[in-house]
């Protein structure tokens, strides 16, 4: 199983009846193991949830907290952007050389790692002296 094939596969599971918007991600843990999300939308519309934190939320339930590799992927005409959260999230369990694909469903794929999609991250050290 490729992270392409997870994200592609997962995809078709998403709930985005208000956008009509469907994503699909996946993530490689360090074990090896593939852990996938999608989008699930809500009527009260602040409650949805991206499908890489879907992704996140299944590797972390499954024990794993650190990720080497990600893949986004929508019926888009350009690869789709994580939004803002999705990139401090993943920058939450993977390093900054990560390399996190960004595609579609016709293949037009960027790649950028985590430190390029958030650039000045909030860490931990910023909080060190409290
Ligand atoms: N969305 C994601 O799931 N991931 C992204 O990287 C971009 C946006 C979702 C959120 C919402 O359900 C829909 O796409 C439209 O914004």
């Amino acid at each position: 199983m490729t992270l392409l094939k997870a994200a592609t596969d997962v995809r078709e599971n998403a709930h985005a009846p208000y956008s009509n918007f469907k994503v699909g991600a996946a993530v490689r843990a360090v074990s090896g193991k593939i852990y996938v999300g999608c989008n699930v939308e809500n009527v009260a519309y602040p409650e949805g949830t991206c499908a890489e934190a879907g992704a996140i939320a299944a590797m972390v339930a499954a024990g794993e907290t650190e990720l080497i590799e990600a893949l986004v992927i929508a019926d888009s005409p350009m690869p789709v952007s994580p939004c803002g959260g999705c990139r401090q999230k993943l920058a939450e369990f993977g390093a900054g050389n990560v390399v996190v694909t960004m595609t579609t469903l016709a293949q037009n794929s960027a790649e950028m790692t985590l430190a390029e999609l958030l650039p000045g991250a909030f860490t931990a050290e910023h909080m060190e002296g409290q």
